[in-house]
């Protein structure tokens, strides 16, 4: 029988602050720029395209790795945009998300005492796995407003037990946009060493003004050291379908598909088979950049003369804003108060770091419908008018 005693594995770990905000926000009927997920309908023809795949049978298991024609449209895709050539067959393996590729790949790689890098704030799925497979978290911390990557203290952090290094660009919650010259110092840290990354990559198409996506995949030094993660949820606002990949040179996808295949083993057939089909088509990921952007521009033009202070978010859907001008409340107190009394909902950037941490950051999601932005801003000018 279930005990306090209970041995838990994850004993510091409770359920996930988007989960908890959501709940909240429902609770109390407020506008949710909380979790990061759309609230504009999908595509019409991604909805034709699972019935047609329904319809033509793909409705039992697809193949472990993934649905083939969709790892070849992906591959296609990849080299259309950056040049760089992909195996379909023995380097993406289709996950029921990036999430499970992310646990996937950490489970891979990460052996009982093996160190582990990671920046943060962080997104919350790596350290679970990390505690799971056994190995050491290293936190690095990085500094607002600009969370520049501190490579001393990185290079400080290395040593004999370093397995893995988790990387994520765009990053969630700040919005950062890893930098060519981030991308090389990154590859001359993991030159000769025994040492991987994780290129957490899902907002790879969503950058902003002058900045690029710079992917792991584009580094000869990294391409061979890393499992490099999307998800084609947040590619086509569908996060639901639960459909993302990890892309790794054959030796590591060999290794990564033995923990796939006893894990989830596959990824639901239908969705696979209509995210085939729009990856022929082109158009909508290439207008992602603009049809973020927009929405980015609206958000921050809004609340520009009030006093909440934001600097423009580089990529992601997320937007990182300043209350130290309207509350010494904590984050996490203010977040709540926002979603009970002023029917907003964020999330504190606090809960990002494992480190005590007050911040006076909310992270808010911009990947919303116009009505509801609109609904948003106009709380966000009450709240800073009426505090
Ligand atoms: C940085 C980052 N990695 C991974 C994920 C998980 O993506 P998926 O919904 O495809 O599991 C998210 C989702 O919010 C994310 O923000």
């Amino acid at each position: 029988m279930y005990t306090s005693t209970f041995p838990s594995k994850l004993p510091s770990i409770g359920t996930t602050i988007f989960s908890r905000m959501s709940a909240l926000a429902q609770q109390h009927g407020a506008i949710n720029l909380a979790q990061g997920f759309p609230d504009f309908p999908l595509h019409p023809s991604l909805m034709d395209w699972v019935t047609e795949g329904m319809q033509k049978g793909y409705n039992q298991y697809s193949p472990m790795p993934g649905f083939l024609p969709l790892r070849e449209a992906h591959a296609a895709d990849i080299h259309r945009r950056t040049g760089t050539i992909v195996c379909p067959s023995e380097e993406i393996t289709i996950t029921c998300g990036a999430t499970e590729a992310c646990f996937t790949a950490i489970t891979t790689i990460v052996q009982p005492g093996d160190e582990v890098i990671l920046f943060e704030p962080a997104f919350d799925v790596y350290l679970p796995a990390i505690y799971l497979a056994g190995g050491i978290p290293k936190s690095i911390r990085l500094e607002a407003p600009d969370f520049d990557i501190p490579w001393d203290k990185v290079k400080a952090a290395l040593n004999d037990s370093t397995k893995l290094i988790i990387v994520n660009t765009p990053h969630n919650p700040t919005g950062k946009v890893w930098q060519h010259s981030d991308m090389i110092a990154l590859e001359k840290l993991v030159e000769d060493q025994e040492l991987y990354v994780l290129s957490d990559e899902v907002y790879e198409h969503i950058v902003f003004d002058e900045h690029q996506h710079h992917s792991a995949l584009e580094y000869p030094g990294l391409r061979e050291k890393s499992l490099v993660v999307g998800s084609f949820g947040k590619t086509y606002h569908v996060t639901g379908w639960r459909i993302g990949y990890c892309i790794a040179p054959p030796l590591l996808t060999k290794e990564f598909r033995k923990v796939h295949q006893y894990t989830t083993f596959a990824a639901a057939s239908p969705f696979q088979y209509a995210i085939a089909k729009a990856l022929l088509e082109t158009s909508h990921m290439d207008g992602l950049r603009s049809f973020f952007e927009a929405k980015r521009n609206f958000f921050l033009d809004s609340i520009k003369s009030t006093r909440w202070m934001a600097k423009p978010t580089q990529g992601s859907y997320f937007q990182i804003v300043s209350f130290e001008n309207i509350s010494s409340l904590k984050d996490v107190e203010f977040s709540e108060y926002l979603t009970k009394e002023f029917k907003l909902a964020s999330i504190p950037v606090s809960v990002f770091y494992q480190q005590e941490n007050a911040p006076s950051l909310l992270r808010f999601c911009f990947a919303k419908s116009d009505d509801t932005l609109e609904k948003a801003v106009r709380l966000l000018c009450h709240i800073s008018a009426s505090l």
